[in-house]
């Protein structure tokens, strides 16, 4: 058993430690030699299906949902069509406006999820095409969609998904420049750019992992407490959401991931001395607003803790009580690195617990019935 988690105590930090080889392989193949463009050659839509796309509906459930939150941003920012989010369970009975020019992009790990299967099968009953996003070759999902992106995360074995969930996001990236790319809403330089941050993003990864003792000190603190919340802005309150279910799953710590803006209308009343929450900043473009929002808990005694990139401790280091620098990357990219302290973090917690990290109770690694 030690050996296959290749000297690792639990799958799921086996599998933490695999991201950065799981990005290099989603990649592989799919960059083109000079590095300018995307190739995703096992796409069977034409440039003029592509040009004809009205609108776009991310469906999944769990953490491979929250992937298509960054998704959404990911496809809207590069391409300009407009993007619905739905969990799949919701999304089947809401009676969804599918036209023929709408893509419906199914996300799943397992490709077997009973909510996400059914969710495709609506789409396509309704004209839509469907993209799968999966880890798994000859899955119900991948056999029934019209186009599939494999993800090559190998076998995810522990319950909490990381690696999956993170080449979700290479998936995407891809994606997006490659509609870009046909639609012309980015030159070559800026689609050549995007795939040279993404070629760093798995030494960035390692860069995160070989700080893991910081972490597991943080995560000590953490998992004292019952109660803790997750704020960040755009693609940062995605990763929040994605963190507040990890820590969920396997901590079994109650956790809240909030839009950092929205605080202050309700849910602001339930900071009080000591409350723990955890601030992502990672957006430039946002830093001072959700700063002004880390000040608003700090003066309600929050104790906050900061993951920021590096180059912005110092600053940073000034309004927060504890905080974690990722390496740099691409704003849209930032998901890819900053997600990683926050797996760490519900791993330790987990741990510090006492739980059963790989085999949390009363979840399932893939669910199979509605
Ligand atoms: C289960 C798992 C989650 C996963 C979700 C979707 O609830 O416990 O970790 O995110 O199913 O699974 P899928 O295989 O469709 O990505």
């Amino acid at each position: 058993v030690t050996a296959e988690k290749a000297g690792f105590d639990h799958f799921m930090m086996k599998e933490i430690h695999e991201q950065p080889k799981a990005y290099r392989d989603t990649m592989m193949g799919r960059i083109a030699e000079d590095g300018k463009s995307v190739q995703l050659t096992e796409l069977g839509m034409t440039a003029d299906y592509i040009k004809a796309i009205r609108k776009i509906q991310i469906v999944a459930c769990g953490t491979a949902y929250h992937a298509g939150l960054v998704g959404k941003t990911v496809i809207e920012s590069l391409a300009r069509i407009p993007v619905e989010t739905d969990v799949a369970s919701e999304y089947r009975y809401r009676s969804p406006i599918i036209t023929e020019d709408t893509l419906v992009i199914v996300v799943s790990q397992s490709g077997e999820t009973a909510d996400t299967l059914a969710a495709l099968r609506e789409a396509k009953r309704n004209g839509a095409r469907v993209l799968a996003i999966t880890n798994v070759v000859g899955s119900s999902v991948a056999r029934e969609a019209d186009d599939v992106l494999i993800t090559s995360a190998g076998p995810e074995i522990a319950v909490a998904s990381t690696k999956a969930y993170t080449t979700q996001l290479i998936a995407f990236y891809l994606f997006g420049l490659h509609l870009a790319q046909t639609l012309g809403t980015k030159d070559q330089a800026y689609v050549a750019e995007v795939l040279a941050a993404m070629k760093n993003l798995p030494e960035q990864v390692e860069q995160v992992l070989e700080q893991k003792t910081v972490l597991r000190q943080i995560a000590d603190n953490l998992s004292k407490h019952n109660n803790l919340f997750f704020i960040g802005r755009g693609v940062d309150y995605a990763v929040s959401q994605e963190g507040s279910l990890k820590l969920k799953e396997i901590s079994y710590i109650h956790s809240e991931a909030y839009a950092a803006g929205e605080l202050k209308h309700g849910t602001l009343a339930l900071i009080e001395d000591g409350i723990p929450v955890v601030a992502l900043i990672t957006q430039e473009e946002l830093y001072e607003k959700t700063l002004s929002n880390i000040k608003e808990v700090k003066a309600r005694g929050a104790f906050v803790f900061a993951v920021v990139n590096a180059g912005a401790e110092v600053e940073a280091a000034k309004s927060v009580d504890e905080l974690f620098a990722i390496p740099k990357t691409l704003p849209l990219l930032a998901p890819a690195v900053a997600v990683i302290p926050l797996q760490l973090i519900s791993y330790y917690a987990s741990l510090a617990r006492g739980n059963d990290v790989d085999k949390p109770r009363n979840l399932a690694k893939s669910v199979t019935v509605e």
